[in-house]
């Protein structure tokens, strides 16, 4: 498979609590119980969009197609998205950003390095990727501690550049195919 397989039909991913899968307009309820929440923007870069504090803009639109891949994060047990997580700024289908975020109600349970891990797995095994990298605001230590049990690799520190639209410190952060692959 490589990412032009996805344009159309997104993967679903199933870990061992959880799935990745597409959003729909049903998921609204469980959506609206969450993204909205300012607290969980703090280190995002900006706050809420209209659409975020009301999630269902997200879906008015077909959305276009695109080798990206933004993610519900549901529960196995209820199906209720609790979360999302994105495969982004695809350059050259060689490198791309990844990001996830979780309702404040689901933190500390594993659920966010069981995501990430499940996208990254993802991305080495299926698509020709070869490089998945972030940007993390250097307060925002929940994220930091995900990425590394991940295996992403702190590349440096940017010292008040601009991480979306805000100015701070903030880590790169990164992983290679072949560095998932040495840790098998
Ligand atoms: C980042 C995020 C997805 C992590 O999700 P999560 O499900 O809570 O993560 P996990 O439970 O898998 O792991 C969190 C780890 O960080 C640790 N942690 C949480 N808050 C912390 C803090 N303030 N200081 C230090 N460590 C912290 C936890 O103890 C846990 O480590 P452990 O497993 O060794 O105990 C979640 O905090 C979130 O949605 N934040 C808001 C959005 C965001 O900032 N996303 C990242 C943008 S780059």
């Amino acid at each position: 498979m490589a990412l032009a397989d996805y344009i159309y039909n997104k993967p679903i991913i199933e870990t061992e609590r959880l799935i990745l899968r597409p959003m729909t307009s049903s998921d609204v309820p469980a959506l609206n119980e969450w993204m909205p929440d300012k607290s969980i923007y703090t280190y995002w870069g900006k706050g809420p969009s209209k659409s975020e504090k009301n999630p269902e803009l997200m879906f008015e639109k077909e959305s276009k197609p695109t080798k990206s891949f933004h993610l519900g994060i549901a529960e196995k047990g209820n199906n209720k998205v609790i979360g999302d997580i994105w495969i982004y700024l695809i350059e050259h289908d060689r490198m791309a950003q990844v990001a996830v975020r979780l309702s404040k109600f689901v933190h500390g349970q594993g659920y966010g390095t069981e995501s990430l891990s499940a996208i990254t797995r993802f991305c080495f095994e299926n698509t020709e990727l070869k490089r998945l990298w972030t940007e993390v605001d250097v307060r925002n230590s929940a994220s930091c501690k995900i990425l590394e049990k991940c295996g992403y690799v702190k590349e440096g520190m940017i010292r008040q550049g601009r991480m979306v639209n805000t100015w701070c410190d903030y880590y790169i952060y990164g992983i290679l195919s072949s560095d998932y692959n040495h840790g098998e």
